[in-house]
C-alpha cells in the first residue's frame, strides 16, 4: 500500500461509518476496520471526516468575457480548486459561430495541458452554432474524444435560440448526452436593459432588476417545456429563484429526468449585495455581479429546501473571476467612457469555497453531512458519467479525498489562505466551522491544510461515458 488513512469516519451519500483507507497506485485499494500499514505512509484521521473529492461541474477558467479573459486558468485555478477540496473540474468551452465542435475541443484540451492543471478536469461544449446538420454531429464527435455533457445559453450574444435548444436536446437524446441550461429570458432581459438605462440607472442594482426572479422563472419554464417537448433529460445549471425550483419539483414528480444545480453564491447572499455590497469587507455591488445574479430571501429559502427534499441535484461554483480594476468597468469603461452595469464582466470566484461552505453549512446542522457530499461529489460524477472513477470512497475508485476537521474554524481572507490568481473574493470574511486539513488527488497530498503541496501538471483529462435519464432517479 502507499498510503493508510487511519480512524476516521467515512462519509458517502448515503451513510456514515468509522474505517481506514487504504490507497495503492493511485486508487482506493481496501476500507476496513485496522487496515495494515503494509510500509505505506500512514495519516491518523482519528476525530476527523474522510470524504470524497468534490467535483465541481461549473467552472469558467480562462474564459473570454466581456472584453477580459476571467483571471484563473487551468493551472491556478485548479490549485485554488484542490485547496478547497474538489479535485475535479468540468470547465466549459464555448463554441463559435461556424467553428466545429471537436475542434474547439482539440484546442482547450490542448490549452489547458499546456496551463498545467493540478488535479482531474473534464469539459463542457457550450453550444454556439448548431444551424446545420453538420453542426449539430459534432456533438458525436465530441462524445467520441470524452466528452457527452453540453450545455446551451438561452441568454447572451452567443446564446441560440430555442429552434437550436430543441435539436441541441433531441440530438443528445440520440446519442446518450446530457444538455445543461443557462435559463434567463433574453428578450425581456434586453428590453428591461434598455429601459433602465433610458431612464440613466447605470448602477449594478439594475443588473438584477433585468435579470429578476421572472426573467429566470419563465426561462427555467420553458426549458423544462422543450425538454419535456424532446422527450429528453435537462440539466438547469445555476438555479437560483424559486419558481424555478418548483417547475424543476413538479416535472420530477410527473417522473421526468429535470435535474437542477445550484451554487454557493445563491445559498448565502441575497440582492442586497446590489444595494451596498459589503463595505466592511471591501467588497462593492459591482464585485458580485454575476449571471444570474443573486435573488431575493424567497428563493434562498426554496433553493435550501430543493437541496433537502433532493429537487436540487448537484452544487457547483460557476467560478468566473474577475480582477476589481475589470469590475470597475461599469463605472467606467476600458476606453475611458462612462460605464454601467451591463459593462461588467459576468462573474465571482468561488472555486476554493463551495466544499468548505457546504460542509461548514452541514457541519452547523443545516442539512446532514451525507447530502453534501451527495450534491458535491456523488451526484455530479453519476450526472456527467464519470462515476465509474469518481464522486465516491469506494475500492477501485480514484484516491481523490479529504479529510475534513469538523474543529478548525476558519474564516476566508483572501490575502491570507485563499490560493487563486484573484485579488479579491466575494467571499471575504465568511467565517466556516470546520475545514479539509489534508486533501488527496489519486492518492497524492495537494493540499496540507494550508499550502497547495502537489504538481503542476497532474492533472488529467478525465473522460465522460454516455450519459442517460429516463427518470428522475439513478
Ligand atoms: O456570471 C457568470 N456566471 N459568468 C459566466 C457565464 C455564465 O453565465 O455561466
Ligand atoms: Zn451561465
Ligand atoms: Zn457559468
Amino acid at each position: 500500500m502507499d498510503l493508510l488513512i487511519k480512524g476516521g469516519t467515512i462519509v458517502t451519500a448515503k451513510t456514515s461509518f468509522q474505517a481506514d483507507v487504504a490507497v495503492k497506485d493511485g486508487k482506493i485499494a481496501a476500507i476496513g476496520a485496522d487496515l495494515p500499514a503494509d510500509g505505506a505512509e500512514v495519516v491518523d484521521a482519528t476525530g476527523k471526516l474522510v470524504l470524497p473529492g468534490a467535483l465541481d461541474g461549473h467552472t469558467h477558467m480562462y474564459m473570454p468575457f466581456g472584453g477580459t479573459i476571467s483571471t484563473d486558468d487551468y493551472y491556478d485555478g485548479t490549485i485554488a480548486a484542490a485547496c478547497g477540496g474538489t479535485t475535479t473540474i468540468f470547465n466549459f468551452e464555448t463554441q463559435a459561430i461556424g467553428q466545429p465542435m471537436e475542434q474547439l475541443v482539440e484546442e482547450k484540451l490542448e490549452t489547458a495541458d499546456k496551463q498545467g492543471p493540478v488535479i482531474d478536469y473534464s469539459l463542457h461544449v457550450g453550444v454556439g452554432d448548431v444551424t446545420t446538420k453538420e453542426m449539430l454531429k459534432g456533438m458525436d464527435k465530441v462524445q467520441e474524444m470524452g466528452i457527452s455533457s453540453f450545455k446551451v445559453f438561452m441568454v447572451y450574444d452567443f446564446g441560440v435560440d430555442d429552434g437550436q435548444f430543441y435539436s441541441t436536446l433531441t440530438h443528445a437524446a440520440e446519442i446518450g448526452a446530457l444538455v445543461g441550461v443557462h435559463a434567463e429570458n433574453n428578450d425581456v432581459n434586453k428590453f428591461l436593459v434598455n429601459k433602465y438605462l433610458e431612464e440613466g440607472h447605470v448602477e449594478p442594482w439594475y443588473h438584477y432588476m433585468s435579470k429578476n426572479e421572472a426573467v429566470a422563472g419563465e426561462a427555467d419554464v420553458r426549458a423544462i417545456n422543450l425538454a419535456k417537448m424532446a422527450g429528453t433529460s435537462l440539466y438547469i445549471v445555476h438555479l437560483d429563484n424559486a419558481q424555478g425550483v418548483k417547475a424543476v419539483a413538479d416535472a420530477r414528480a410527473e417522473g421526468y429526468p429535470i435535474f437542477a444545480e445550484t451554487c454557493p453564491q445563491y445559498l448565502y447572499f441575497t440582492k442586497d449585495v446590489y444595494k451596498d455590497g459589503k463595505p466592511e469587507v471591501g467588497l462593492r455591488p459591482q464585485d458580485f455581479v454575476c449571471s444570474p445574479p443573486m435573488k431575493g430571501q424567497e428563493s434562498q429559502d426554496a433553493l435550501w429546501n430543493g437541496i433537502r427534499t433532493g429537487v436540487v441535484s448537484t452544487l457547483a461554483t460557476d467560478h468566473c473571476p474577475f480582477l476589481k480594476s475589470e469590475k470597475d468597468w461599469g463605472i467606467t469603461k476600458k476606453d475611458g467612457t462612462p460605464g454601467n452595469f451591463t459593462t461588467i464582466p459576468n462573474g465571482c470566484a468561488g472555486v476554493e469555497n463551495m466544499y468548505p461552505y457546504i460542509l461548514s453549512e452541514a457541519n452547523k446542522g443545516r442539512i446532514t453531512f451525507n447530502k453534501a457530499v451527495e450534491i458535491s461529489a456523488y451526484n455530479p460524477a453519476k450526472l456527467f458519467g464519470v462515476d465509474y472513477c469518481k464522486g465516491a470512497i469506494e475500492i477501485g475508485k480514484d484516491a481523490d479525498i479529504v479529510v475534513y476537521d469538523p474543529n478548525k474554524d476558519f474564516t476566508i481572507k483572501n490575502a491570507e489562505n485563499q490560493h487563486g490568481s484573484i485579488d479579491h473574493t466575494v467571499w471575504e470574511g465568511v467565517e466556516l466551522k470546520g475545514y479539509p486539513c489534508a486533501v488527496y488527488s489519486h492518492g497524492n497530498l495537494v493540499f496540507d491544510g494550508k499550502d497547495f503541496v502537489g504538481k503542476k501538471g497532474a492533472g488529467k483529462f478525465v473522460k465522460q461515458n454516455h450519459i442517460h435519464f429516463d427518470t428522475p432517479e439513478f
